[in-house]
């Protein structure tokens, strides 16, 4: 089987995505799940964005402890020298460069000739490699280059020490067999090609991201680039999950594997999606919720007779919890702590005293907590912070034309503050009320409200995005009340606010 090395791009290009920024502290997270999902390279940012860009490629480089690191850098001496010293404290440092090759890019973009580009990419690929031995060059837009610019452009870099070259097809335009060609072309008319990955890097917009990233790979491409969950620019990335158990489900037939634990798959998915508040697609394929759901009789009456009737794949595979009934209101903190461990969830003592408060909460209101209820208990998790603001309790007055009013009571410290105030719903009354007690000044910039587990007891998750100043913050709040969910998600976003300042 040939290896195929997986370059994950989730904390860059992913990030780039609308409602998909993540925080310092969000983005370790993710790196450090990222590791343990098996992925070869974490490209942890583009350190020269910002100084919070910059901050958190260095620490993931000081986290990460199997993976490459990698930071993107234009073609300038800055970016170069502000991506070397956010990674050079990785393990397996990586400085990505990159400069559009396409007519289009050159003209209008770069405002530079063809020899200008040549010479601009062996001077800087040339400087990547005085600092830092792996070095990757992108050619931005490869897919609508001229065939012999785009090969001449992957030479000069590999002369200059490039250790991968990248293809991407950066707007999304390609279909897989034109990517089959072009990869065919590149490894035909390359000197040096053979002695440096290939990589594949492809956009979604026509919605053909993993079959370009397969037809790259069959063509003779070694790495391939890829978000959690298709995060991305405009329409996504490719989407990792499905290129992965693609290579696994078809195995004989592509002959390639990778060294990506799928069965961290299914974690990894939920925790970006918890951790940016952007859900993911019930038929999403692989980690949708109805991925592995049967509802028709007569796939139900195959399955039952024998699962490979209709599932190509089992739930197992990608780490998906079985939904049994697992603990009750009498369980113990220790077998809290035994359940999470055996769903994947290491927790510290804090985290397992907040969790055990929360659990009891619920284990009163719901009779049978279900894996998945765990599991939502773990999500909501990562998003603890120091709760200087406490809910007590709510109240809230609402029906159909009357006025809306909610009651919100808190603890600050040693202090107990309660608010009234009407609102356009109960849950805007609501949030008037918290804005009441903290006096701060924030727009709530995104709400979503969804069951994450089964049943009529079933457990609402709140998340909201909260602006205050530049800054967004994620706020998420759990409960089988959806006003206590919101409220929660309310009072969560602002408490990070509270922290960082
Ligand atoms: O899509 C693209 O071209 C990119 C490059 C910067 C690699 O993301
Ligand atoms: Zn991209």
């Amino acid at each position: 089987m040939k290896k195929i090395k997986v370059f994950d791009t989730t904390l860059r290009d992913g990030e780039q995505s609308p409602g998909c920024s993540m925080n310092l502290s969000e983005k370790l997270q993710m790196a450090r799940q990222l590791d343990a999902l098996g992925v070869d390279v974490i490209e942890a940012g583009f350190a020269i964005a910002s100084p919070e860009d910059f901050k958190s490629v260095e620490a993931i480089s000081q986290t990460v402890q199997n993976c490459k690191v990698a930071s993107l850098a234009r073609c300038t001496q800055g970016d170069i020298d502000a991506a070397w010293n956010a990674v050079k404290y990785a393990k397996y440092p990586r400085i990505h460069v990159f400069l559009a090759s396409s007519d289009i890019h050159m003209e209008y973009k770069l405002k530079m000739t063809r020899e200008q580009v040549l010479e601009s990419i062996a001077k800087h690929v040339a400087y990547a490699k005085s600092l830092c031995n792996d070095v990757e060059f992108s050619a931005e837009d490869a897919s609508r280059s001229d065939r012999e610019f785009l090969s001449k452009c992957c030479e000069t870099a590999i002369k200059a020490g490039a250790t991968v070259v990248n293809i991407p097809d950066t707007v999304g335009y390609s279909s897989p067999q034109e990517m089959f060609d072009l990869i065919t072309f590149l490894r035909e008319n390359t000197p040096g090609i053979e002695n440096v990955d290939i990589s594949a890097h492809c956009h979604d917009d026509l919605g053909m991201a993993v079959a370009n990233s397969l037809a790259c790979l069959r063509a003779g491409a070694t790495q391939v680039e890829c978000t959690v969950n298709g995060i991305g620019e405009r329409a996504g990335n490719a989407s990792l999950e499905e290129i992965v158990m693609a290579l696994k489900t078809r195995r004989e037939y592509f002959q390639m594997e990778t060294c990506v634990n799928t069965q961290q798959i299914y974690k990894t998915s939920k925790l970006l999606s918890s951790i940016t508040g952007v859900p993911i697609s019930p038929s999403k394929s692989i980690v949708g919720a109805n991925a592995f759901a049967h509802e028709s009789g007569i796939h139900q009456h195959g399955v039952i007779a024998n699962a490979l009737t209709y599932e190509i794949m089992r739930p197992s595979d990608i780490g998906i919890p079985q939904n049994s009934m697992v603990l009750g209101k009498h369980s113990g903190k220790h077998a809290l702590r035994d359940r999470l461990n055996q769903l994947g969830y290491e927790v510290t003592k804090e985290q397992l005293d907040g969790m055990f408060v929360r659990f009891k909460a619920l284990a009163d209101k719901k009779k049978n907590l279900t894996d998945h209820d765990i599991e939502a208990l773990a999500l909501s998790s990562t998003h603890a912070v120091t709760a200087t603001y406490e809910l007590i309790s709510h109240v809230v007055s609402t029906g159909k034309d009357i006025t809306n009013i909610a009651c919100v009571k808190v603890k600050k410290n040693d202090d107990i503050i309660e608010e009234v105030a009407i609102g356009a719903g109960p849950i805007d009354a609501a949030y008037k009320a918290v804005d009441r007690i903290t006096g701060l000044d924030l727009s709530l910039e995104n709400f979503s409200l969804n069951a994450v587990t089964d049943g009529e007891d079933a457990m609402g998750e709140a998340v909201v995005k909260l602006r205050c100043g530049n800054e967004l913050y994620t706020g998420c709040g759990l409960s089988t009340d959806v006003i206590e969910s919101a409220i929660r998600a309310y009072i969560n976003g602002i408490n990070k606010i509270v922290g960082a300042k």
